[in-house]
């Protein structure tokens, strides 16, 4: 299943994200406030159950979530992504997993993760701005497998039509959500029209 936001907030934020003329201080916040509001949208079929608690009125059946949700940001871009998720589910875990993209070739290179010998969580968030030939989600979904991870769910600010369609084809059971489907991947492998680098511009290494 692939998810492309049609919210009028995430369209709004998203143009100011994608502006060349924004800077690392706004362009981090809008990283984490369109994140959260993906990480809503993904959330929106985790299974709840019910739970008897007391209102200074009576006692009321309510519903509290029954899964445990781990955060998976792939570094170093997905690291923006956290705290915002994180404050709508306090009680994720948050597991690191390091990632990137040979510039020649494009290929993924992995480079760090500390999972325990068990995997710990039942719902994998897996985050990352950028889903652009795809190959760096694929891997470490891979890894989030290998894991013993059984659902897993990717979340995105932009993706590229090529990222999806190798995600889907490599992982069919992984569902998307991004805030931007866009046109396609210039030569060197960015998306158009995109945002350039997202790790650059968070972390004004540009
Ligand atoms: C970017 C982005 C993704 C990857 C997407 O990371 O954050 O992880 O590229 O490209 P792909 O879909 O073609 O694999 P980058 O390699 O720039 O690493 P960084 O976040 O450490 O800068
Ligand atoms: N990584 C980025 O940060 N931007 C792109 O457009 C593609 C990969």
């Amino acid at each position: 299943m692939v998810y492309e936001s049609q919210h009028p907030l995430v369209k709004h934020k998203l143009a100011i994200l994608r502006d060349k003329a924004t800077q690392p201080i706004q362009f981090r916040q809008l990283v984490g406030e369109i994140g959260a509001l993906m990480c809503y949208e993904a959330c929106s079929d985790l299974p709840t159950r019910t739970i008897t608690i007391e209102t200074p009125m009576e006692s009321s059946e309510q519903q509290e979530l029954d899964t445990k949700v781990g955060l998976v940001p792939i570094l170093r871009a997905g690291l923006g992504m956290v705290d915002a998720m994180w404050q709508m589910i306090p009680n994720a875990e948050v597991w690191h997993v390091g990632m990137y993209r040979d510039e020649e070739t494009l290929q993924p290179v992995y480079y760090y993760d500390k999972f325990s010998a068990e995997p710990t969580i039942d719902v994998a968030l897996l985050l990352d701005p950028m889903l652009a030939t795809g190959g760096s989600a694929a891997a470490c979904v891979d890894r989030l497998k290998q894991w013993g991870v059984k659902r897993i769910k990717f979340i995105g600010l932009i993706a590229a039509p090529e990222g999806i369609a190798a995600m889907q084809s490599l992982h069919p059971d992984v569902d998307i959500y991004v805030a931007a489907i866009d046109s396609h991947l210039n030569s060197i492998g960015y998306i158009v029209p995109g945002l350039g680098d997202a790790g650059d511009r968070q972390f004004g290494t540009a």
